[in-house]
């Protein structure tokens, strides 16, 4: 990829979390390209790790128990204004590493250039306090505007997320808000510091299905106005690609699959992948079937299975597949699958090219 359209790296991160139990392999040596100005998918079922791997770009990871065990985030040192922390040569040219930035550094990271919706907005909005005083404190914390300034446009970026009256609804509390009204409200904070990176975390799963469909349509509309990059994240594969340009499929704390969302639905290259699209319904089909799940459930994060942590469920499953983990390997142009289904020796699987 051209580097100077890269906005972030997440570099082989590993994050486990030390419990009672034992150690919680959450995040395993995950590695994810955002280019700048581009929508990038993650998808996966509940506990995959989706939201540990945010977290801990956001170095939010609760510790104890929580600990980012290995790896770099690396963010566009341009875009932070932090010329003097830059990598000066070598691959990550330019880019500032937020795992190893100071915590002050950090806070102006957060909200100023990474912004962050999450599944349930009651739960990050204060009850106390008004939304016009909620929206406008991190522009004045992070020195972007003045009381007067920073209330103008909030009142403006409501109104862009579509609130009526929105000089009024500042004086509210978020009690007053519909869930699919505070989850406008929680969009409209993240971008009001105009940050170069927005993640969604399962933005839309908490609101009924219609309410769902309009969040959606607000996030399409303006990203088509804003220059920002989404990471948004579902558990659901059909939210994810009616908005993203990339889809990332994690299992296990693991990317299972990554492509461009025209190939993974045209040649999904893992056979989890697969069962996930069944599991889409489909609302042209004939007789309405039965969704199809993927039987079984997620491997145990304490104990994982040796091999693919995939091939309890999965019923092309190998030998070798019990026995070694599957690398990443390259399918297509931008195209990567973590299964030996595209290995030249594996047995012919339609839809599986072979590699190597
Ligand atoms: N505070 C914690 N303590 C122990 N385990 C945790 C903690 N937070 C998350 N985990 C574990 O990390 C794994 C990944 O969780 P998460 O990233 O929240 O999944 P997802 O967002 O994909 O549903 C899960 O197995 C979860 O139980
Ligand atoms: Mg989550």
């Amino acid at each position: 990829m051209d580097e100077t359209n890269l906005l972030m790296r997440v570099d082989r991160l590993t994050t486990n979390f030390h419990t009672y139990a034992g150690v919680v392999h959450a995040v395993d040596d995950m590695t994810l390209t955002i280019p700048k100005d581009s929508v990038v998918g993650i998808v996966g079922e509940s506990g995959s790790g989706k939201s540990v791997t945010m977290m801990s770009v956001m170095r939010l990871i609760p510790s104890p128990p929580g600990r980012i065990e290995g790896g770099h985030v690396w963010f566009d040192g341009a875009a932070l204004g932090m010329p003097d922390r830059m990598e000066k040569d070598g691959p990550n040219k330019g880019m500032v590493d937020l795992l190893s930035l100071p915590a002050d550094a950090m806070m102006k990271v957060r909200g100023r250039h990474i912004g962050m919706i999450f599944q349930d907005p009651m739960v990050s909005l204060n009850p106390v306090l008004t939304i016009g005083l909620q929206m406008t404190e991190s522009m004045v914390a992070h020195g972007l505007a003045t009381n007067e300034e920073a209330w103008k446009r909030a009142v403006d970026m409501l109104a862009l997320v579509g609130i009526p009256n929105p000089e009024e609804r500042m004086r509210d509390y978020p009690h007053q808000y519909s869930g699919g009204m505070r989850q406008r409200v929680m969009i409209a904070m993240a971008l009001s510091c105009s940050p170069e990176l927005v993640i969604a975390d399962e933005p839309t799963t908490s609101l009924d299905v219609t309410v769902q469909a309009q969040i959606l349509e607000l996030m399409k509309e303006l990203k088509a106005k804003l220059k920002s990059s989404i990471i948004i994240i579902s558990h659901d594969l059909s939210i994810v690609a009616g908005i993203a340009n990339k889809v990332v499929v994690m299992y296990a704390g693991r990317i299972l699959e990554e492509a461009d969302v025209y190939d993974l639905y045209e040649k999904p290259g893992h056979p989890y992948t697969m069962g996930l699209m069944k599991s889409v319904p489909r609302l042209d089909a004939e007789n309405r079937e039965r969704l199809v799940p993927i039987e079984g459930s997620p491997p145990d994060l304490l104990a994982p299975p040796v091999g693919c942590k995939f091939a309890p469920r999965c019923k092309y499953a190998m030998n070798i597949c019990r026995e070694q983990e599957p690398p990443l390997v390259t399918v297509g142009e931008g195209h990567r699958a973590r299964c030996f289904l595209h290995h030249p020796t594996a047995p012919a699987v339609p839809g599986f090219v072979k590699v190597g």
